[in-house]
């Protein structure tokens, strides 16, 4: 499937859809399987589609890669003079408005390592077939509106595939000749070709069951290697959660008798949501506390409930057409998040939530890739399972709730799922239920669904002195960009509050509005610009703008630095608190960016800052570790005119250093404190425990009296948990610690075995801030436990190294864009979906200082020469267009 970048290049359309000329009724699948050569036969029982806009057009199937034996349509062989070929389908003329069409192909599992349709992991078979991987695997229409109820026969050797699933029911199953089984699964619900799974191989299990709301028993089993057995019983819990608080927050019931989930370390995301068959990246099934840090323990529970959510959000309601992706994702994530709120804290989460949004995802909607979260075109839809999609979609949604409140959002949702179960639709079938089911016209919040880029909220204030008024203006605008013209402005909502002089919440009563006094009044801005009065408000008062983080924009008020230590130290809203305090850093940092040397004196008001959150009792731990936080350096670029990441490095590792020997005591203090040598639990406290004594511990590592490290080395040794012992290891790393190769040398001694800590253990090198690392990448390559063709590897390796390690990666002689270019050439001919991630590390090279965009700039031209996937081709054209 290599072709070059210029050759690939046309895009679909999303206003060219049109709905499929036919349908599959029902499709019964036989696979023979075999790590070699795979024999599929199919029978697909088409009709001609009554609501499609071409009655006449003949019947096209997809297939990529496919040895094709036989084609038969009733029964009668297909010659080659009926059917042609156009791209990636098959077309044959003459086939009955309504008939039955069987082929058998060929396909080689074992030389699959692009991972999509059937691939061999380990000694499994497995599936990935989102989004357009099915057709790897059989001729079919492989688009997600045409839905088919399967019925899917296995065989296979008893000995190598003891284990055969598949979606849905197993109806059937017995011994064959020669050591051979079977088994026939049927799953009840059409699907699109996207949700089709099965899993073969010498899996090993734990069950359980779950009793639905209505008294059905639902049997759950997880799978993995034998191995890792001990290690599935949190993403169990995590499951029976997930399937509780869907019923309690939005009464949705799982529908069939049987859930499964496969874990495996190939695998090229986080997890996949095929009907009853989910099949998981191990780091998202795997964990227990000697291997997982606490971290890991939130994001198995938020990902196995994800996938879960998608039943509902992605299954039973899907996607008319992958333009609409973000009517499952975007929700599904917002759920998800919800999930996590409300089992853990809410503020914490959120300010996590946004952390992630400014981190990944605003860069995205101001780099070369910009797309609405319902994208117009693409080249390959896998480059589209993006942050924005995904996270500025989940973010989409959250408006709607905000706006509509939590019941008005949960009418509008029931609404969706009555209308439209066991349909595939669209972006605008959800905001039209939103609507209807509340009685509101919603037209003008479509807009969120064609713009592209962050957009921009300018807040003024002054006050009426005549009216006794406090006058607030807002006034949106977009980036430039082609598709942004013509659009008018959107509807934002500005949750805004205001301190007064003594740092305390005011009440004041929006004039005109429907509310009394209020601590948080939500503002809806859908004009260009918009004044709002207060009444009950002095000249002074301090305003807290777009709390909880409202809407996914860049809200820009020109606060004073000690109105942000203010804010940053008394704000009632959690998620504003915590960004006054990064505002106020990332004034500072700049300021040092600019310096030849050194801070500026107002470093002190961020002390202050922390000293006081340090030495707060009453703060929650976990709020505190996230308030005790500095943007990254790859932030802090996104903020530049021009990126030197020299100087941002030594910005930043300036400050820390500052706050680090101002704040050694308090440090200290709190790291004793919190510091105990009871056994591991999984307690809350316990968590948010180690999280804020492993924060100071992370920020006593900058300091210039070394003694940290033997706090560290001996935490490193006595530690009962991964998450101190990696918290641990990474501050004697990152804080080139005497202590740091020794403690490596044991991690990978106690750990050389478990896949998913040496994953930890070359992230953490890999992403040492430090130019030298240019010249580990290689070494950490070279090692027995790496692999190009594991995606985790890639990951923790190469993607640290690029898009973590900002001095290393962005280092002057260009020996780090040097290295990564050569890697991505290498791994697109093995993976193309994963080198396109990687690709995204060079997409901003016009942002930097010349030197450097000269060479990014260069290598981005030295792949586009070669022969590129369309995944990597999309990404490398975008980025030199
Ligand atoms: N639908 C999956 C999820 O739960 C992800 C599938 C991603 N597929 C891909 N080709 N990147 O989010
Ligand atoms: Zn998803």
């Amino acid at each position: 499937m290599a072709l070059r970048a210029d050759q690939n290049s046309k895009p679909t359309l999303r206003r060219d859809y049109h709905p499929p000329a036919w349908l599959i009724d029902q499709a019964e699948l036989t696979l023979k399987l075999d790590r070699d050569t795979t024999r599929v036969h199919a029978r697909l029982f088409v009709r001609r589609n009554p609501d499609s806009d071409a009655s006449r057009a003949p019947l096209a199937l997809a297939g990529v890669g496919l040895t094709t034996r036989a084609v038969r349509v009733n029964g009668n062989p297909v010659t080659h003079g009926q059917r042609r070929h156009e791209g990636e389908e098959m077309i044959i003329g003459s086939v009955p408005d309504q008939a039955e069409v069987e082929t058998e192909v060929e396909i080689a599992p074992s030389a699959n390592t692009a991972l999509e349709g059937l691939y061999a992991a380990g000694n499994m078979l497995l599936t990935q077939c989102e989004p357009e991987g099915f057709r790897k695997i059989t001729w079919f229409p492989d688009r997600p509106d045409v839905m088919t109820r399967f019925r899917v026969r296995l065989e296979g050797s008893r000995s190598e595939f003891p284990v055969l699933l598949s979606n849905g029911n197993c109806i059937e199953q017995g011994e064959l000749d020669g050591g051979e089984h079977y088994a026939v699964w049927e799953d009840p619900f059409p699907k699109p070709s996207y949700l089709f799974a099965i899993a073969a191989g010498r899996l090993a299990s734990i069950s359980d069951t779950f009793i639905t709301a209505s008294g059905r028993t639902v049997a759950l089993q997880i799978h993995s290697e034998p191995d890792s057995l001990d290690r599935l019983a949190h993403a169990m819990g995590s499951l029976k959660r997930a399937m509780r608080w869907d019923e309690e927050r939005f009464g949705l019931e799982y529908d069939l008798d049987v859930y499964h989930i496969v874990a495996t370390h190939d695998f090229n995301m986080g997890a996949m949501e095929n009907k009853s068959l989910n099949i998981f990246n191990a780091r998202y099934v795997l964990a227990d506390h000697e291997t997982a840090t606490d971290a890991d323990f939130e994001a198995v529970e938020a990902v196995i409930a994800h996938e879960y959510f998608h039943n509902w959000t992605g299954n039973r309601v899907t996607c008319r057409d992958w333009f609409q992706l973000t009517l499952k994702e975007g929700l599904t994530v917002f759920r998800d998040q919800e999930f996590t709120s409300d089992l853990h804290s809410r503020p914490v989460k959120r300010i996590q939530d946004v952390t992630d949004l400014i981190a990944r995802q605003m860069p995205e909607d101001a780099g070369p890739m910009a797309h609405p979260v319902r994208p117009e075109r693409y080249v390959e839809i896998n480059n589209f399972y993006t942050a924005t999609v995904y996270e500025k979609g989940a973010e989409v949604v959250r408006m709607y709730q905000t706006l509509l409140g939590h019941d008005g959002f949960r009418r509008g949702l029931d609404l969706y799922f009555q209308r439209h179960d066991g349909q595939a639709v669209t972006c605008d079938d959800f905001l039209a239920a939103m609507g209807d089911a509340n009685g509101r016209d919603l037209g003008r919040f479509e807009r969120w669904y064609r713009q592209v880029g962050t957009p921009t909220v300018r807040a003024a204030t002054r006050f009426d002195a005549d009216q006794g008024e406090l006058v607030l203006s807002l006034e949106q605008s977009l980036p430039e960009h082609p598709d942004n013209a013509d659009l008018g402005p959107l509807l934002i909502p500005v949750a805004v509050g205001f301190l007064d002089a003594d740092n305390r919440p005011l009440q004041p009563v929006l004039v005109g509005g429907d509310t009394g006094p209020s601590e948080t009044v939500l503002l809806v801005l859908d004009r260009e610009r918009e004044e709002y009065r207060f009444r009950g408000l002095q000249a002074d008062a301090l305003p807290s703008l777009l709390r909880d983080f409202s809407a996914p924009v860049h809200l820009e008020y020109d606060w004073s630095l000690e109105q942000l230590a203010r804010l940053a130290g008394f704000d009632p809203d959690a998620v504003n608190r915590w960004r006054a305090g990064r505002r106020l850093a990332e004034r500072i940092l700049h300021e040092g960016i600019k310096r030849p040397a050194g801070l500026p004196d107002t470093v002190a008001l961020l002390a202050s800052a922390w000293r006081a959150t340090l030495s707060d009792p009453a703060l929650d731990p976990a709020l505190a570790a996230e308030l005790l936080s500095l943007p990254s350096e790859a932030e802090l670029a996104e903020q530049c005119e021009q990126v030197d990441p020299e100087a941002i490095h030594r910005a930043r590792t300036d400050l820390a250093t500052y706050l680090a020997d101002h704040l050694t005591a308090e440090l200290n203090a709190v790291f004793q404190r919190l510091d105990s040598d009871r056994a591991w639990s999984a307690d809350a406290a316990e968590i948010a425990r180690r999280r804020l004594k492993n924060i100071a511990l992370h920020w006593l590592s900058a300091a210039s009296d070394r003694t940290w490290s033997v706090q560290a080395e001996a935490q490193y040794r006595r530690a009962d948990n991964m998450t101190d012992r990696f918290a641990a290891l990474r501050a004697l790393v990152h804080g080139n610690a005497d202590e740091a190769d020794a403690a490596l040398a044991d991690f990978a001694e106690r750990f050389a075995d478990d896949a998913l800590v040496m994953d930890k253990w070359f992230a953490v090198q890999a992403t040492r801030p430090d130019p030298a690392v240019a010249e580990v990448l290689p070494k950490l390559m070279e090692h027995p436990a790496f692999s190009l063709r594991n995606p985790n590897k890639v990951r923790a390796v190469v993607g640290g190294f690029a898009m973590a390690n900002p001095v290393a990666f962005h280092r002057a002689d260009g020996a780090g864009y040097r290295q990564v270019a050569d890697i991505i050439a290498q791994l697109d001919v093995i993976n193309p979906q994963v080198a396109a991630r990687l690709a995204a590390a060079f997409a901003r090279w016009q942002r930097y200082e010349p030197g450097r965009a000269e060479r990014m700039q260069g290598e981005l031209e030295r792949l586009a020469g070669g022969r590129l996937s369309p995944d990597v081709g999309e990404i490398v054209a975008a980025a030199l267009r």
